[in-house]
């Protein structure tokens, strides 16, 4: 995987996902054991749009591995007005190690990928959200034992986080139903990319715009905001659309009785879920929470271990790298 970037869970194999998963659950096992392993490498984070999750996991996460962070504002970048994503990208791969980027089209973070010789994580685009999904996985793994055969329903929105629900789960085995109204459906190119691949693991990727029918007998019953980053004009239109389809006790009664909540967060308490379910004690978004933290760890060490710290490009004298 060295030398890779994490733009999209469709990039990887099945084995690659499970082994950034295990790997995952090793550090979140023994931290302390990887406490160097990105020692004096430095992590630039650039974000377009606002994080409490990805901001504080990725900066704790690179710290806990020995690295440093740099925090990038919209203010600060001004990605693609103020500089091109090439000539921030050129820029970048000189000075740090990895870069993580969280912003709107999903053109610029795979621009950024193919542009710059480190690696490239995306941190969250209007398409997918793949460091999400990783620690969803992680989490139900954890909880559930093994991912093959579980049913996952995911409910509202077809956005980034179920595009990625919908990959990591057939790359893993998963059945993953989602559950929108009439033209919110996940994409329809993410759709199929999902059912082709989830034949060769033995899952499925079903849609249907019945939010019962996606519950039904499901082990883990997801939901995520109505309104995504960058929509929040629509969020009143979307309020009144979506209404059917929020998290309340009696969908989630539908589901198996051991079944569990989870959201990405931030939730809209009262929307797209109740209070009662996000705190009923099925619910593990906090778990999920954290996971990221450890999902995203692997991720950066997998990713960063080699590259160097330091000049590296060809037009360094040999004679001043050698004094
Ligand atoms: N789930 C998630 O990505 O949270 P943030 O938007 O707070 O980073
Ligand atoms: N779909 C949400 C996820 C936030 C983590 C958004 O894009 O705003």
């Amino acid at each position: 995987m060295h030398g890779k970037d994490f733009v999209s869970i469709r990039d990887f194999a099945p084995p690659e996902i499970q082994y950034l998963l295990l790997l995952g659950r090793q550090i979140k096992a023994a931290p302390e054991a990887y406490s160097q392993a990105l020692k004096g490498k430095t992590l630039a984070m650039i974000f377009e749009k606002p994080s409490l999750r990805t901001r504080v996991t990725f900066d704790v996460g690179i710290q806990q591995l020995g690295g440093f962070s740099l925090y990038l504002s919209p203010a600060e970048i001004n990605l693609g007005k103020r500089e091109s994503v090439y000539d921030v990208a050129r820029n970048l791969e000189r000075m740090v190690q990895g870069i993580m980027i969280r912003t709107f089209a999903h053109e610029v973070v795979a621009e950024m990928a193919r542009t710059a010789r480190i690696p490239v994580i995306n941190g969250l685009t209007d398409f997918s959200h793949p460091c999400q999904a990783m620690a969803d996985f992680l989490t139900i793994w954890e909880i559930k034992g093994h991912v093959e055969g579980l049913k996952v329903a995911f409910v509202g929105d077809g956005n980034n986080v179920a595009h990625s629900l919908m990959f990591t789960g057939a790359q893993l085995g998963a059945d993953v139903w989602v559950a929108t109204p009439e033209k919110y459906e996940p994409k329809a190119d993410a759709v199929a990319w999902a059912k082709q691949h989830a034949r060769e693991t033995g899952g499925d990727c079903h849609t249907t715009q019945s939010a019962e029918d996606a519950v039904r007998r499901a082990d883990v019953v997801y939901t995520d905001v109505w309104a995504s980053m960058g929509q929040e004009q629509e969020t009143a239109e979307r309020k009144r659309i979506f209404k059917e389809y929020q998290v309340n006790k009696k969908l989630f009664a539908c589901a198996k009785s051991d079944a569990i909540f989870m959201h990405c967060l931030p939730a809209h308490r009262g929307d797209e879920v109740t209070d009662e379910v996000i705190d009923s004690g099925q619910s593990v978004v906090f778990q999920e929470a954290e996971n990221r933290l450890h999902a995203q760890k692997a991720i950066m060490l997998e990713l960063m271990k080699d590259v160097p710290v330091g000049p590296k490009h060809p037009e360094i004298v040999p004679e001043l790298v050698h004094a």
